[in-house]
């Protein structure tokens, strides 16, 4: 990909998440495209141009930030900054296999899109999994027992869920992080109370 290309990517994001924080965040953008890269390098046959600006886009129309339809702010990304239209279209198809199989509970039906939403999920995992359910919950107001309501709701749920075989020994090591917290948070909740 054109260095130009990509840095104004990076801008778009930084600018289009500067009010968020917590578990939705530029940071977190940028976290999914350095895991989706990691993964596209176990995977020969994937377009690594396509991936990284899929995951760098993956959260530009999440309906809980945005109220924009038919992912009208990645669209418009591609569109200035000229993105040709089959690429753009690849593109468009791998974000909306990521959130539709979200709500769907299908697979992405490309390997780009495979890519993007086991690096997506992996971020929930893991240490920063559980940073950022913490995150999240203290800025909806949520007690410490609904956020880890939310470990067995979803993130213990998410290793069984994932496209790659890269993505899904990732997903055994963060797995095994999140049962070591909820091991120990649990010994000690019963040793203070
Ligand atoms: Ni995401």
């Amino acid at each position: 990909m054109e260095n130009r290309l990509r840095l104004a990517a990076e801008e778009y994001v930084e600018n289009l998440f500067r009010h968020n924080a917590g578990g939705h965040d530029a940071a977190h953008t940028f976290r999914v495209r350095g895991l989706a890269m990691a993964l596209a390098q176990t995977e020969p046959t994937c377009s690594r141009d396509i991936v990284e600006l899929a995951a760098l886009l993956h959260d530009a129309d999440d309906p809980k930030l945005f109220p924009t339809e038919d992912l009208a702010n990645a669209q418009a990304f591609l569109v200035q900054n000229g993105v040709a239209p089959d690429e753009a279209e690849r593109i468009l198809h791998a974000i909306r296999s990521v959130s539709f199989s979200r709500n769907q509970g299908r697979a992405p039906d490309t390997l780009e899109g495979m890519i993007v939403q086991d690096a997506d999920r992996l971020d929930a995992m893991g240490a920063i999994g559980i940073a950022r359910t913490f995150a999240y919950g203290g800025e909806h107001g949520r007690s410490l027992d609904s956020s880890i309501q939310h470990f067995y709701d979803k993130l213990l749920k998410l290793k069984d869920l994932m496209n790659t075989p890269a993505g899904k020994k990732l997903a055994e090591e963060r797995h095994a992080f999140l049962n070591a917290f909820l091991d120990e948070l649990e010994s000690e909740l019963h040793n203070s109370g």
